[in-house]
């Protein structure tokens, strides 16, 4: 589907925030396939989650890492990118639960589209990143807590400290979800499993197709081998065999 893009901004160093027509229903944790360029060179589309819908305008925030993304930080308002999707599978707290959204570095995107659909069960959120300038979207949750490697932002040290210090983690009374990188990942979903609590962890590993085909994106869980584009990219805690 070839889609208006009506803004495209650097929102921290490195950082973009694109917001662009998108006419069709998505939820929280799925995401999208875009083309970067005209032609076919790079050939494969780049998966991105969906950080918010409103009114038919779609928004991804993304790090410039490569040359898809480059090109993407390239792209202006007016024109337009070719989206498919919405594709995988959802953030599906129980319904009784409030939630503690913890986010690494652009892992905060599908989070903050669940904070924005659900903003009266989304307890705190907490962000963490190597640097002041990996901190993302801080300002849109009511409740945040704010860790970086090197102190520039925040508390100095990982993220998971001031999720463990959190009422509702300590009381478990909160359900977690998380999305960033995999050691952030691994420790969060160790921590579940230390302490009784639950969540879902969303896997942002590399993707093929994205729509199950190339089988290019399997993981080990519990119940098997998994495509992370149709069964994922959100796994139950304690569902993911990591490597290593
Ligand atoms: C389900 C899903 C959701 C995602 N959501 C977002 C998002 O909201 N925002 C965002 O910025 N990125 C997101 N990503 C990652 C994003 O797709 C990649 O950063 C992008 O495809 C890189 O394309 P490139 O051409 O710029 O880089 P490439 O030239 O392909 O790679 C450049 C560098 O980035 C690394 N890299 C490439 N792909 C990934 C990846 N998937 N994860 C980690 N490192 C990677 C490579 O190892 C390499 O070092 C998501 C990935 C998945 C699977
Ligand atoms: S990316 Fe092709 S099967 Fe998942």
């Amino acid at each position: 589907m070839k889609s208006k893009i009506i803004s495209n901004r650097e929102v921290t160093r490195g950082y973009f925030q694109m917001e662009f027509e998108f006419p069709a229903a998505a939820s929280p944790g799925q995401f999208i396939m875009l083309k970067v360029a005209e032609h076919n060179d790079p050939l494969l589309r780049r998966p991105m989650s969906i950080a918010g819908l409103d009114g038919g305008v779609m928004s991804v925030i993304f790090k410039v890492v490569g040359r898809g993304t480059a090109l993407l930080a390239e792209k202006q308002a007016g024109e337009h990118i070719d989206a498919i999707g919405p594709f995988g599978s959802v953030f599906a707290p129980p319904q009784a639960d409030t939630v503690l959204l913890v986010g690494g570095g652009i892992g905060i995107a599908p989070l903050l589209f669940w904070a924005k659909r659900n903003p009266a069960r989304t307890a705190a959120a907490f962000i963490g990143g190597a640097t002041e300038s990996d901190i993302l979207c801080a300002e849109e949750f009511s409740e945040v807590h704010i860790a970086t490697e090197n102190g520039s932002r925040g508390r100095k040290g990982l993220v998971t400290a001031p999720l463990v210090e959190h009422a509702a983690y300590k009381n478990k009374t909160g359900y977690i979800l998380a999305c960033g990188p995999t050691g952030m990942l691994k420790a969060v979903d160790a921590l579940c499993a230390q302490h009784g609590m639950k969540g879902e962890l969303s896997l942002e590993e590399r993707m093929g197709c994205g729509f199950g085909v190339c089988l290019g994106c399997v993981c080990d869980t519990t119940a098997g081998r998994k495509r992370m584009c149709v069964e994922g990219p959100v796994f139950k805690t304690g569902e993911v065999l990591w490597r290593t």
